[in-house]
C-alpha cells in the first residue's frame, strides 16, 4: 500500500484529532502516535509508536527507523526543548515551530516584549524578576487606578494555568507571592512575571498556520476555560475548601472543560481585524528579526467592547493548537491535513485555500473530580478533582455504549488490567475524555455530546452541563 507515514506527537485529546485529521488523509497510510494515550490506537489507520517512547531522542530514533515521511508536534515543551530544530538537523521534515519561535510561548515576558516592539496591540504591562518589586507595583497601581485590576502571569510553562486574573489588590499579592516565593505553585515558570492590566471584554482564541512568511487563518471555537459553570456555587466552594485556595469562591480555570466550533462572534470583518493588526505583524515582525515562525499558532485575545468598537489586544500567544480546541476545530477541516502539513513546509501556503464544513462540533470534557478514597488505615482521604488535586488510575466505564457518529477522543487515558486480570481503559489524568458531537445545528451537536457523555462513568467523573447552552 503506497502513502505516507506520520509520526504525530501529543499524548492528549488534541494528538488523537490531529492523528485523526491525517488519517482522513488519501495521501496518508500510517499515522503513529507518541506518547499517545489509549485513544491513539481506536482510529483508522493509527497506532501507538513504540511504548514508552516519549523522549525526543527516543522520538528520533523511531522516526529514523520507521521512516517516517512527516512529524507533526502538538504540544509546546517538545517544541520548546527543541525538538524540531533536532529532527531538522537530522533530515526529517516535521511541522512545528523552532525553539526560537517556541519562546514565544515560553517567556510570556520575551513575548510582551516582542509584541510591544512590533507595534502589535496588548494590554500595558511590566515585567518583574523581583517580588518585592513586584508587590510594590501592585500596591502603586491599585492606589492610581481605583476601579481597575490586574492579571499575574508566570513566566515559563504552565500548562496553560500560569495566569491569575486578579479581582482586588490583595488577590493580586497573593498572585505574586504564590507565583514567585517558595513554595512556588508553578515551580521555575514563576522566576519571572509579566503584570498587566485586566481588560475587560470577551475572549477569543484565534488560531492560524503560517509556513514563515504566510499566515492563513483557521476557524476557532468557544471555549470553557472555568471548571465549573457560573451557577455551581456550591460545588466552587467545596473546590476551594478542598484546595485551601484563598478566594473561596473563585471558579478556577482548568485548559478547557469543553467548547463548540465555529465560533459564534468571528465574523469576517473581526477575522480582517486580527489578521491585519495581529497575525501578519506578528509573523513580519519575527521575520524581520531572523526568525521564520512554521506551523499553528493561536492568539489568546481580548477583544474590548469599549466604545462600541471591536478591538483585539493579544493577551498571550502559544505556539499550538489548543486542547479541546483543536477536537472540535480539526473534525471541521475539509481540507486535506497532510497536503497543508506540506504546504506548511514547503512555504507554499499562498497556494492553499482552506475548507471547511458547515457542520458544527461541539466537545465536552469529562474530568476527574472530586472523590473520597478509602484508606486501609480506616477513614479517606478526600480530593477536590481537576484542577486541584484528583485521583487517576479509575477504570472506565460505558465506553461500548457510545454511538459510534460521536467522536470519542482521549486526554488522559491508558490500558491496563483489571483487578480480574481484564483489558480495561483507566484514566491517567486530570482531563479524561473529550466526546464531540457534530450535526447541521449547535443544538444536534450538543444533543449528541450530552447524549453519549451520560453513557460514560468512571469514579468521580464530572463534566459541564453547559457548554453551548444560550448559544443554540
Ligand atoms: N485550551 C487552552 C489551551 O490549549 O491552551
Amino acid at each position: 500500500m503506497s502513502g505516507a507515514k506520520v509520526l504525530v506527537v501529543d499524548s492528549g485529546g488534541r494528538g488523537n484529532a490531529i492523528a485523526h485529521a491525517f488519517a482522513r488523509s488519501c495521501q496518508v497510510k500510517e499515522v503513529f502516535v507518541a506518547p499517545g494515550n489509549a485513544g491513539s490506537a481506536t482510529m483508522d489507520k493509527c497506532s501507538l509508536a513504540v511504548p514508552g517512547a516519549r523522549s525526543i531522542p527516543q522520538l528520533l530514533e523511531f522516526a529514523e527507523g520507521q521512516e517516517i515521511d512527516l512529524t507533526f508536534v502538538g504540544p509546546e515543551g517538545y517544541l520548546s526543548d527543541g525538538m524540531v530544530d533536532l529532527f531538522q538537523e537530522a533530515g526529517l521534515r516535521i511541522v512545528g515551530p523552532r525553539k526560537e519561535a517556541a519562546i514565544l510561548e515560553g517567556s510570556k515576558c520575551y513575548a510582551k516584549d516582542l509584541l510591544r516592539d512590533m507595534g502589535v496591540p496588548i494590554p500595558a504591562y511590566r515585567n518583574f524578576e523581583d517580588p518585592l518589586a513586584a508587590r510594590e507595583f501592585v500596591d502603586q497601581f491599585y492606589l492610581q487606578n481605583p476601579g481597575e485590576n490586574l492579571v499575574v502571569k508566570a513566566d515559563g510553562l504552565a500548562a496553560g494555568k500560569g495566569s491569575i486574573v486578579c479581582s482586588s489588590r490583595e488577590e493580586a499579592l497573593s498572585a505574586v507571592d504564590r507565583i514567585m516565593v517558595e513554595p512556588r505553585l508553578f515551580g521555575s515558570a514563576g522566576d519571572r512575571v509579566v503584570i498587566e492590566r485586566r481588560l475587560h471584554g470577551r475572549e477569543l482564541m484565534f488560531f492560524a498556520v503560517a509556513d514563515g512568511k504566510s499566515i492563513l487563518p483557521l476557524e476557532s471555537a468557544m471555549d470553557y476555560k472555568q471548571a465549573f459553570s457560573p451557577e455551581e456555587e456550591v460545588a466552587i466552594r467545596l473546590f476551594n475548601r478542598l484546595s485551601g485556595n484563598p478566594t473561596i469562591d473563585h471558579n478556577p480555570n482548568t485548559g478547557g472543560m469543553g467548547g463548540f466550533s465555529p465560533h459564534p462572534w468571528l465574523d469576517d470583518e473581526l477575522r480582517d481585524k486580527i489578521m491585519d493588526r495581529i497575525a501578519r505583524p506578528t509573523i513580519s515582525g519575527l521575520r524581520q528579526r531572523g526568525i521564520e515562525y512554521t506551523g499553528l499558532i493561536y492568539f489568546g485575545l481580548m477583544i474590548s467592547l469599549e466604545d462600541g468598537g471591536r478591538e483585539p489586544y493579544v493577551l498571550e500567544i502559544n505556539v499550538r493548537l489548543g486542547d479541546p480546541e483543536a477536537e472540535v476545530i480539526l473534525p471541521r477541516l475539509e481540507t486535506d491535513f497532510y497536503l497543508l502539513s506540506e504546504a506548511i513546509l514547503d512555504r507554499d501556503l499562498g497556494s492553499i485555500e482552506l475548507e471547511w464544513s458547515r457542520d458544527f462540533c461541539l466537545g465536552v470534557c469529562a474530568i476527574s473530580g472530586r472523590v473520597i478514597k478509602s484508606l486501609s488505615s480506616g477513614g479517606g482521604e478526600e480530593r477536590p478533582g481537576y484542577p486541584g488535586e484528583h485521583y487517576t488510575n479509575m477504570p472506565i466505564f460505558g465506553l461500548e455504549k457510545v454511538d459510534p457518529r460521536t467522536i470519542v477522543y482521549h486526554n488522559g487515558t491508558a490500558i491496563g488490567l483489571d483487578s480480574k486480570g481484564n483489558r480495561r481503559i483507566f484514566t491517567t489524568g486530570g482531563r479524561v475524555l473529550t466526546l464531540v458531537g457534530r450535526g447541521a445545528s449547535l443544538g444536534e451537536a450538543r444533543d449528541m455530546a450530552y447524549e453519549n457523555i451520560r453513557r460514560i462513568r468512571f469514579n468521580g467523573m464530572r463534566y459541564r452541563r453547559d457548554i453551548g447552552k444560550g448559544y443554540i
